[in-house]
């Protein structure tokens, strides 16, 4: 990797940071986009991330941040403005200088929007989901889902209170007909059999040996089967679901998307989607050949 000491600094803020794929993938993008700039994680806990966040605006070579667990919701609070999409999500995740001020976005919906398009050909307008989940993430997709137009939203959680409240907000805040139901209510059969996509926003899977998140065989062929879980690649829901002929989508899209979004707020250029796409495939390898 190539810069000088002129470089544009990008920073990663989270808890813990080095886990993540970004720098892998953003540093891909730089170079092969010829910018003078390296991306690099920034560990801070939530009490220094003011200070972190102050310490931007004098830095003259700033390129551009973005902000990860667990830190999303309290830098909404700390940019000097926010996108319309960030606002409405209450998180952002990417920041971007302009004129001094820092402008809080959050990419995550439109990347999950876009790995729909993309790699499946999926418009949401007018068909019903179901996500499973109602955590940041969840919150994310159920804000891009409703501006989309899909029909009817159902977020299906553990913990019945958090589903209810993220669908009331959803409703709220953009109309939509969004209901939150506990894991042992009985419509959610109906519910997964009827819908064209569900979308698994639970950390159920990360560990190989999860079993899937919801019973498999509710699952109908031909639906969309998105688990935003990318390591491992195949999740147990992911593998029962093509099982049953549905269509299946792992979480590397949308990790893909929101960065090459990011990337394009920071910049102002399109970076190149295909060295990104190998340079996360390659971490990935990387990550699993050390675990
Ligand atoms: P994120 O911001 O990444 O979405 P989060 O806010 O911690 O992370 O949300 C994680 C989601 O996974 C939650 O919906 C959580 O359910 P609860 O709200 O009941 O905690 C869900 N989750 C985590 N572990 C789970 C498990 N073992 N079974 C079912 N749901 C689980």
């Amino acid at each position: 990797m190539k810069f000088t000491a002129a470089a544009k600094l990008f920073i990663l803020f989270g808890d813990p940071v080095g886990h993540s794929l970004s720098p892998a993938m953003q540093n891909a993008a730089l170079q092969a986009a010829g910018i003078d700039g390296l991306y690099i994680p920034w560990r801070v806990k939530g009490a220094d991330l003011p200070t972190a966040f102050e310490s931007l605006r004098g830095m003259e070579n700033f390129g551009g941040a973005n902000v990860t667990l667990p830190h999303k919701e309290q830098a909404a609070a700390l940019v000097d403005t926010l996108t319309q999409e960030a606002a409405l999500v209450g998180a952002v995740n990417t920041v971007v200088a302009r004129d001094g001020h820092l402008l809080g976005a959050n990419t995550d919906g439109q990347g999950f929007l876009r790995s729909l398009h993309d790699e499946a050909a999926f418009l949401p307008h007018g068909k019903s989901a179901v996500i499973l989940g109602a955590g940041g993430a969840a919150r994310a997709i159920a804000v891009s889902l409703a501006e989309a137009g899909a029909e009817e939203i159902v977020i299906v959680n553990r913990t019945i209170e958090r589903a209810q409240s993220l669908a009331e907000f959803v409703n709220r805040k953009i109309r939509a007909s969004a209901i939150g139901l506990g894991l042992d209510d009985p419509r959610i059969s109906a519910k997964v059999r009827d819908c064209a996509l569900v979308v698994n926003t639970t950390s159920v899977g990360l560990t190989p040996s999860d079993p899937p998140p919801i019973n498999p065989t509710l699952l109908r062929p031909g639906a969309l089967v998105y688990d935003l879980i990318y390591r491992p690649q195949e999740t147990a829901l992911l593998r029962e679901a093509k099982k049953r002929s549905c269509r299946v989508l792992g979480g590397l899209g949308m990790l893909l998307y929101q960065g090459a979004l990011a990337f394009e707020l920071w910049t102002g250029q399109k970076p190149s989607e295909e060295v990104m796409r190998q340079a996360l495939v390659a971490a990935i390898a990387n990550l699993s050949e050390v675990c």
